[in-house]
This record gives C-alpha cells, sequence and structure tokens, in this order.
C-alpha cells in the first residue's frame, strides 16, 4: 500500500466517522469534535454524555524534550477529532484489562467527558480531574471511564496522562535532570483545564483535583504546591498521601541514573554527555533495563527543590517550626481524603513469597521472626532495634488470640495498612484543619466487593487497596461487577457524596444523600464509614486517633530515645541500626513492590 492512499484512507475515515451529530467545541485551540456516548440510567431523564478523547496538553515530550519539564501546547490542528483516546505512557505492566493499549513516549494527553445536561450553577459545570495511581510506574488515564460519573453526578470528568518510571521521575539531583516530570505534565494539565475548560461548558473557579494510590500521593503533593494557586480549589485523596513512609523523596537519584546509564552503554564522565546518550536511547532499550535492574532503581518524586521544596515526610513537623507557602495553600483547599478497611493486603507479597500467601497461617514466632521485620523494612527502609520491634510486635499482638493464625496474618495485614495509608492520612488531615477555614472530610471504606480489582487473598474480610474505585466510577470494568443491590445503593450515595463534594465543598449538599457526612475536626475527629449497610450510625469519631498516638507520637519517640540520631523521628533513612537478615521478596522500593504485585499474580 503506497503512503498516499494510506493517508487519504485514513482522512476519509476520520471525515467519515465524524458525523453532523458529533458535538463540537470552538476552543483557544482550535475547533475539537468528540463523539456521543449513551449512559441509560434507570430514572434519569439525562442519558448523553459527550467525550473528547485523546486531546494533547502538551508537546510530545520525546527526543530533546525527554526528561525536561513538558511544554505547553498552543493550538491543535483545526478541526481536531477528539474521537479515540491516545497512547498511554510507556510501562512495564499494566493491569489486564488494559494490556492491548498502545503505548508511546507521545503520551500526554487528557480526555474530557461532558454531561449533556444543564449545570447545577449558571458559572458551567463543576470540574474534577483525576490522576491516575500506579506506584508512578504504571496507569493510564484510558483505563478509566468517566461516562456514568460525569452523567450521573452532573459534572465534567478530565482524565489525564501524566508520564511514568524512568521517564516520568529520572533525576540526577541537579539540572541535568531534575526529576518530576510526571509532577510537572500534571500541573501542566492543570494549568490546560484552567485555560480550556471553560470552552466545554465547564467553570474554572470549581475544579477538583481526585486520585487514588499513587495519584492520591499526586493530588496531595499538588496541594502543597504553591505554584498551582488558582488552578484547583479541592482536592480529593483516595488512599495516598504526601507523607507515607513508603515514598523516599530523598533517595539518591544521580546513583540510579549513573547504575541506569551503565546498563544502557552509557557511561562517560561527562554528564552533558551521559544526558545526551539517554535522550538517544529508544523505549524498549529503557523498559528492558529498567526491568533488569528492578532491585537497584527507583522513579517516584523527589525533593528537587523546584517542584518540591520541604520534603513532604516532615512537613507536618516542619510547619510548626515556621510559616510554610506550601502549608498556606494547602489549607486554602478543601479536602476529602480516606482509606480502606484492609488495604495493607497490597503489601503483603512483598514481605513474603506471594504464592504462599492465600495459604498462609503464621506463628507468633515467625510473625517476630520474618513477617514484622520484613513489613518495617520495607516501609522504613531501614531496621530497628529489639526494644523498638517489641513495642510494635505488642501493639499488634491481638491479646485476645495471640497465637490464632487468622488474627496473626489480619494483624500484619493491619500493620502494613496503618502505617502507609492510615495514619498518613489522618495525619495530613490534621495538619490541614489545625488553622483552616476551608473544608475537611474522611471516610473509611469498608466493605468486600463482590468483585476485586487486585489480586486479593480470600481471607481479607473487607476491602483491600483500589476496591472503592469502581463505586466512584461506577463502572463495571473498574471492579463493581455483580451488580448486588447494596452495591448499586452504595455506588449512587457514594458519586452523590462524591461530586456534591466537588460542586460545592460539602459531601452533603446540594444532592440529597444520607446519613449526613459530618465534618473532620481535630477534637472529634469525625468521619463517615462507607459500608455494606449505612445508618445515622455510620458517622463515627475519633478516626484512628489509637493507631495515629501509635505511629506519630509513641514510635518516633522511642526511635529518638532509644537510636537517638537527633532526627526527632523515624524513616529519613539515616539510621545507624543495621537492617536485620530477613528474606525481603521485593525490594526496598514502592515501585517494585507495585511492580511485583502485578507481576507475580499475572
Ligand atoms: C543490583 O543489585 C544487586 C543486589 O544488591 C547487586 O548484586 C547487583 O550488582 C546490582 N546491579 C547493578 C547493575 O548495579
Ligand atoms: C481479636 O481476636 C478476637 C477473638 O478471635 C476477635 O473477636 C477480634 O475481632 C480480634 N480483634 C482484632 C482487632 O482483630
Amino acid at each position: 500500500m503506497d503512503h498516499l492512499y494510506f493517508y487519504t484512507v485514513l482522512f476519509f475515515t476520520a471525515v467519515l466517522f465524524a458525523n453532523s451529530q458529533d458535538p463540537r467545541i470552538s476552543s483557544k485551540l482550535g475547533e475539537i469534535v468528540g463523539k456521543i456516548k449513551s449512559v441509560p440510567i434507570e430514572g434519569l431523564p439525562y442519558q448523553n454524555v459527550h467525550e473528547y478523547l485523546g486531546i494533547p496538553f502538551a508537546k510530545p515530550p520525546v527526543g530533546e524534550l525527554r526528561f525536561r519539564k513538558p511544554e505547553p501546547m498552543t493550538s491543535l490542528p483545526s478541526p481536531f477529532y477528539a474521537q479515540s483516546h491516545g497512547a498511554i505512557c510507556p510501562q512495564i505492566t499494566m493491569t489486564p484489562v488494559d494490556v492491548e493499549a498502545e503505548q508511546s513516549e507521545d503520551c500526554l494527553f487528557l480526555n474530557v467527558y461532558v454531561p449533556d445536561r444543564p449545570a447545577d450553577k449558571p458559572t458551567g459545570h463543576a470540574v474534577m480531574v483525576w490522576i491516575y495511581g500506579g506506584g508512578f510506574v504504571e496507569g493510564a488515564s484510558n483505563f478509566y471511564d468517566c461516562s456514568t460519573l460525569s452523567i450521573a453526578g452532573n459534572i465534567i470528568v478530565v482524565t489525564i496522562n501524566y508520564r511514568l518510571n524512568v521517564f516520568g521521575f529520572l533525576n540526577t539531583g541537579d539540572e541535568n535532570a531534575r526529576g518530576n516530570f510526571g509532577l510537572w505534565d500534571q500541573h501542566s494539565a492543570l494549568q490546560w483545564v484552567h485555560d480550556n475548560i471553560g470552552d466545554f461548558g465547564g467553570d474554572n473557579q470549581r475544579v477538583t483535583i481526585a486520585g487514588e494510590s499513587a495519584g492520591a500521593m499526586s493530588v496531595m503533593t499538588q496541594a502543597i504546591t504553591p505554584g498551582n494557586r488558582g488552578l484547583f480549589q479541592r482536592a480529593i485523596a483516595q488512599s495516598g498521601s504526601m507523607s507515607m513512609p513508603v515514598l523516599d523523596f530523598e533517595r539518591d537519584g544521580l546513583k540510579d541514573t549513573i547504575t541506569l546509564a551503565g546498563s544502557l552503554g552509557c557511561e562517560t564522565d561527562s554528564m552533558v554527555d551521559l544526558m545526551r546518550c539517554l535522550r538517544e536511547k529508544s523505549v524498549d532499550e529503557y523498559l528492558t533495563a529498567v526491568y533488569s535492574l528492578l532491585s537497584n532503581v527507583s522513579y517516584s518524586p523527589v525533593l528537587d527543590n523546584d517542584f518540591i521544596k520541604v520534603n513532604p515526610r516532615y512537613i507536618a513537623k516542619m510547619s510548626e517550626i515556621r510559616s510554610l507557602d506550601e502549608i498556606e495553600f494547602f489549607r486554602s483547599v478543601d479536602i476529602l481524603s480516606g482509606f480502606n478497611a484492609f488495604e495493607g493486603a497490597l503489601f503483603l507479597p512483598f514481605i513474603m513469597d506471594p504464592t504462599k500467601i492465600e495459604n498462609m497461617q503464621p506463628t507468633r514466632q515467625e510473625m517476630k521472626r520474618q513477617y514484622l521485620p520484613a513489613a518495617m523494612n520495607m516501609l522504613y527502609r531501614t531496621g530497628f532495634a529489639d526494644e523498638i520491634m517489641n513495642l510494635v510486635e505488642a501493639h499488634y499482638t491481638n491479646w485476645s488470640n495471640p497465637d490464632d493464625f487468622h488474627s496473626i496474618r489480619l494483624q500484619i495485614t493491619k500493620l502494613l495498612g496503618d502505617a502507609s495509608f492510615g495514619v498518613p492520612a489522618v495525619e495530613m488531615a490534621r495538619l490541614h484543619k489545625i488553622s483552616s477555614a476551608s473544608r475537611n472530610f474522611m471516610y473509611h471504606f469498608a466493605p468486600k466487593p463482590s468483585v476485586r480489582l487486585l489480586p486479593t487473598p480470600t481471607w481479607i474480610p473487607g476491602s483491600n487497596h483500589a476496591d472503592e474505585i469502581g463505586f466512584i466510577f461506577g463502572s463495571p470494568n473498574l471492579g463493581v461487577g455483580d451488580g448486588n443491590a447494596w452495591e448499586t445503593d452504595l455506588i449512587i450515595k457514594m458519586i452523590t457524596y462524591w461530586t456534591n463534594f466537588i460542586k460545592s465543598g460539602d459531601p452533603n449538599s446540594p444532592e440529597s444523600v444520607t446519613p449526613s457526612w459530618p465534618e473532620y475536626s481535630i477534637d472529634n475527629g469525625d468521619y463517615l464509614v462507607l459500608d455494606k449497610s449505612m445508618s445515622d450510625e455510620s458517622a463515627k469519631q475519633h478516626f484512628y486517633a489509637e493507631e495515629a498516638n501509635f505511629w506519630l507520637e509513641i514510635f518516633p519517640d522511642l526511635v529518638e530515645a532509644v537510636q537517638g540520631d537527633g532526627k526527632g523521628g523515624c524513616g529519613d533513612g539515616t539510621f545507624t541500626s543495621s537492617a536485620p537478615n530477613v528474606p525481603v521478596y521485593g525490594s526496598v522500593s514502592f515501585i517494585t513492590a507495585v511492580i511485583l504485585t502485578f507481576v507475580s499474580f499475572f
């Protein structure tokens, strides 16, 4: 087939697919043609969503632009046919649903879902921008079908891609490559939304950023970045915070870059030459190299003194000492956050042989000698003195049933979940509410759904990591498959709470929903339990008070007293105590953990 013929066919196909009913937007960037999707929802008179898919928001970050901040896209070919998704960013593994998607380094696309129904306010539709999770090494906007959420909740939803893994986070610790390119991509997409969403009928004064897992870590990181002032007013963080101990903002990026360069044949004494060589390698060469170096290199956000100027791990402590612009901005944003009942299960595959998890029957000795040290080592990248380990063990022993393997394995799961997701979320809610006129709401998502998104041992009695996502999007490919009555009810409630918050900053209005969700306060620790059946009893108090006291007060004070390194906290990677000699089935990095989670199951 000669090229002219090929392109002619492509051209006519595009024109034929675009018909006169297709929704069209005239924007500052040019004319954008979308498509209509019908989402019949029982009882809802509105059914159509206008989808604008695969819109590039930045120049392709390839060639000279690889390992640099994104450059904005100032115009599009007009008309631009935004009728199918763009490529997803290069990644090693992907959840099974999306394995087929095309990968390309040219991946900075976003998708806009506009409900075909009147906005709740004359200023236009409230907007949610969804930032995907996946440990900063995988994920794709294409994976999230937002049509149900958009039409049922009557909001505009935007999903964005951002660079992942080495392409998103390679860094040299200096101006050669500062890292955090993936976070800059998110920022650039938020700027695009601010500048252009009005053309789609959106209200750029009512923008909420939302995400899950690494998406929530991203959301919280964007929410402490003063350069985002004016780009969004609210933030939703589902199971992720920038203060999670597994995130290592001070890791040695230069060392990783040199290791990687060695494996790509780019070793040289000149950093300029090294970067030039790195810009010439193909995507396949990178993915092969990164895969073979899984336990040697890791890619995630770093303290670069540009995008991130204060280590988010210690931002709560630092804000006690001096006022920070980061915290001032953080406190101007309304926040809704929470986590799931048993999501420590996400981390089980790398404190033990993944094939043994389903049938694990741990004894107390194994808990003490094997699982506990492996868990602490994974979370904090360091070992701890015996006095400290004994305290943690005592705290995570179920004293009404200390030798029962059922309770031991649940306690291990709880420790992993508490220290990684639960306590940091509460820590950030407190930091937000200490002095803040803006609003804060917390949830605990509890139930065991009929379909899991992630591989989960059958003995986990409630929600694992990511199990709540399907309830927000009301979408079967995201885990809610069987359509049980309680699941449908909970989907409707959660979509209403979420989109109310997105519209007004309050999950309880403008649409009515019960029970009422009380606002978080430092004194009462109010929160809402999202579960199979809900009543006024679902609103509870003192959320994670005991766990937060243990991990934020008792544990670091004991570490300070016993290991006395003057850091007044744990997990900055400088402890002198040597790591115990325990088998660790994964590596110390969060990224590796996520990859191994998928690789080991699929
Ligand atoms: C990767 O790490 C392993 C274990 O620490 C080490 O044996 C190996 O030499 C490292 N490989 C490279 C290329 O640095
Ligand atoms: C502790 O064990 C008892 C008895 O098996 C059980 O009823 C209880 O739920 C357990 N507590 C926790 C926190 O798992």
